[in-house]
């Protein structure tokens, strides 16, 4: 499994890292299989796993569900728990519950969103003995102060506020940042200019590491496909295929066979 030393290791190696997002035990053991180096058990949880339109939805408790469940299926990787909406702003007391139940649930790390006014928080969760990964540019429990899903650090000091960011980041002692919808040379300046590697989603090439939510790199969540993502699959094609093939067996008599049945 690999550790926080490797997240840095492999920055400076230029070896880049490999994440996807998981929420559920039986996903968790393929990921397990593959060779992707860790796990965000994401609160898109919220969207993917329970069909909200945000964010917002997710719980301490939700993710630490989840986290277990992931832990379960994929012992063998580093997997990121995220403090859910709000879960870091309503006092240091039930910062670090949120923090405890996500940790105890089997999380290596968390992973905070943004950190304009949290900077003693994250410092104190570092101090605390857990990792943090910070999470810049779109950060979606943000979604209604930006107005929707929008590209961020497009502004004329964009670049100077997003590496300003960044770097408090690092000076609070995150181990790696996501950075989220965010022009490719922007991230990449951020990239050049921190010890402590980026892993980008819509924020191109040149961040250390890239994340994409499963569904979407499975091609699950076909309404859903902007510029960034790559589908790996057509699994929707593949699970509608298969659920039809069963229908068409039960309907034709065709399912159960004699060997199939006692
Ligand atoms: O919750 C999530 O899935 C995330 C990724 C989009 C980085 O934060």
């Amino acid at each position: 499994m690999k550790s926080v030393l490797d997240f840095h290791k492999m920055k400076s190696q230029g070896s880049r890292i490999s994440m996807v997002t998981c929420y559920d035990y039986t996903s968790a053991r393929i990921v397990a299989a593959s060779d992707v180096d860790c796990i965000l058990v994401g609160d898109s949880l919220a969207m993917t796993m329970h069909g909200h339109e945000t964010t917002l939805a997710a719980t301490p408790e939700l993710m630490a569900l989840h986290v277990e469940a992931v832990r379960k299926g994929a012992a063998n990787k580093f997997i990121v728990g995220d403090m859910p909406f709000l879960a870091h702003r309503a006092g240091l007391e039930r910062t670090m519950e949120a923090v405890r139940i996500i940790m105890k649930a089997g999380a290596q790390a968390v992973k905070i969103e943004g950190i304009d006014g949290s900077e003693d928080t994250i410092r104190h969760i570092v101090q605390s003995g857990v990792p943090v990964m910070g999470h810049l540019g779109l950060t979606p429990q943000s979604i209604h102060q930006f107005g929707g899903f929008k590209v961020q650090g497009t502004g004329e000091h964009a670049a100077e506020m997003l590496l300003s960011q960044a770097r408090r980041l690092e000076e609070c002692g995150a181990f790696a940042l996501v950075l989220e919808c965010v022009p490719a040379e922007i991230a990449a300046h951020v990239t050049r200019h921190l010890e402590v590697p980026t892993i980008g989603i819509g924020a191109g090439r040149e961040c250390s590491g890239q994340v994409l939510v499963m569904q979407d790199l499975l091609g699950l969540n076909i309404e859903f496909k902007p510029k960034f993502v790559r589908r790996y699959s057509d699994a929707f094609g593949l699970f509608k295929e298969a659920f039809d093939s069963f229908n068409a067996d039960v309907k034709e008599g065709n399912f159960p066979a004699q060997e199939e049945s006692y």
